[in-house]
């Protein structure tokens, strides 16, 4: 049976190419007791895989060259030797990327294929989904009549932090990289207002106009200069939560900017960093909200799908030029119970 895997072929310098990435083929073994074979049907990709690619120590620990990269996958159960994970169940769960693997049953979850499409789990259901909910919610604290600006707008995070805002009764305005993305924000998501940072002449002007009342929020998904030009509107008692600084993630060198203390202290400003994990204990009861939201149509949900598991490099490797609006996923394959 063919069965690709994909390791990490070497570390990127600056921006990761398809050379980074290395093919091979996987033998099975035989599937001992508790273990089950799982074969992959959609497979996330995700910024915070760059830093992985790295050597450098973060919060999660490097990928290994030549070793698989690992990462969100939904995956069937086409065979089994465990009792609780029975041949036609779907799981979610950190796996590698691989066409069909063997694997020993524990830390995956079980998602019901009648509920929702099974690829929401790696979207607006986990991970992406559960990052916009508590960083917005937890830390930015919106309130009706507030205004909120999320960079990385049209992305799986910031989609869905737009919305959630519009449901508390807030101004939003979104900043992403092309015309569609602010066009489809506005038109199909509900946001007040859009900025394409990439033909803005002055970025800090147009966040000022289109922030006439200021800002209480600022959902970072991107750092760097566009971060820099919304500080500058920040209201009093405003809250900045730090989700991502993708603009830095192929930095070759660390990143210089604006002095944000004395703005932050002349408006009483806080500005916190998070990452998603920080609120394991309540993922529960958020992926609850989030899919009574979707299933009563208060939140719309946007992916990117290509097709085929060949398609994962180069799908990882839009997310950096900007090729997905909503999720980036590769659907890998179709079920088979
Ligand atoms: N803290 C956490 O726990 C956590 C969890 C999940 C994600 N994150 C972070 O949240 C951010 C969004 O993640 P996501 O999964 O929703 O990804 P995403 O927004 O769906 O995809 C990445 C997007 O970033 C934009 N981008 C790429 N390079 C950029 C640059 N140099 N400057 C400005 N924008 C750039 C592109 O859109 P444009 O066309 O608009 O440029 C691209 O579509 C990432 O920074 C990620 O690392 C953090």
């Amino acid at each position: 049976m063919e069965n690709k895997t994909i390791l990490l072929g070497s570390r990127p310098h600056g921006t990761p190419t398809i050379e980074n990435f290395e093919f091979t083929q996987t033998d099975l073994s035989p599937l001992q007791e508790e273990e089950v074979l799982l074969k992959a049907l959609y497979v996330s990709v995700d910024p915070y895989m760059r830093g992985r690619m790295s050597d450098a120590k973060s919060y999660v620990a490097p990928y290994e060259v030549g070793k698989p990269i690992m990462g969100g996958v939904v995956a069937e159960v086409i065979d089994s030797k465990n009792e609780k994970l029975q041949k036609g169940t779907v799981v979610v769960g950190n796996l590698p990327w691989q066409q069909y693997i063997v694997h020993h049953g524990k830390g995956l979850n079980s998602i019901d294929p009648n509920m929702s499409p099974l690829s929401y789990h790696l979207g607006i259901l986990g991970m992406p989904g559960l990052t916009a909910y508590f960083g917005l919610l937890h830390i930015g604290q919106p309130k009706e009549g507030e205004t909120v600006v999320v960079s990385g707008a049209a992305g799986a995070v910031g989609t869905v932090v737009g919305q959630i805002a519009k449901l508390k009764g807030c101004r939003v305005v979104g900043i992403a990289g092309s015309d569609d993305k602010i066009n489809f924000l506005k038109n199909d998501l509900g946001f007040d207002e859009g900025i394409n940072y990439k033909t803005t002449s002055n970025i800090k002007e147009a966040v000022a106009a289109a922030c006439p009342d200021g800002v209480d929020v600022y959902f970072d998904n991107v750092g760097g200069e566009i971060s820099d030009a919304v500080i500058f509107s920040l209201n009093k008692f405003a809250r900045i939560a730090i989700c991502g600084q993708i603009s830095f993630y192929n930095n070759t060198s660390p990143a210089t900017g604006l002095r944000v203390e004395p703005i932050l202290l002349k408006k009483s400003a806080m500005m916190k960093g998070f990452i998603v994990s920080d609120y394991a204990e309540e993922f529960g009861k958020a992926a609850r909200e989030l899919a009574s939201w979707v299933k009563e149509g208060k939140l719309q949900y946007q992916e990117t799908v290509k097709e085929g598991f060949d398609q994962i490099p180069e799908a990882f490797l839009g997310l950096f030029s900007g090729e997905n609006t909503g999720k980036q996923l590769v659907k890998v394959a179709e079920r088979e119970y």
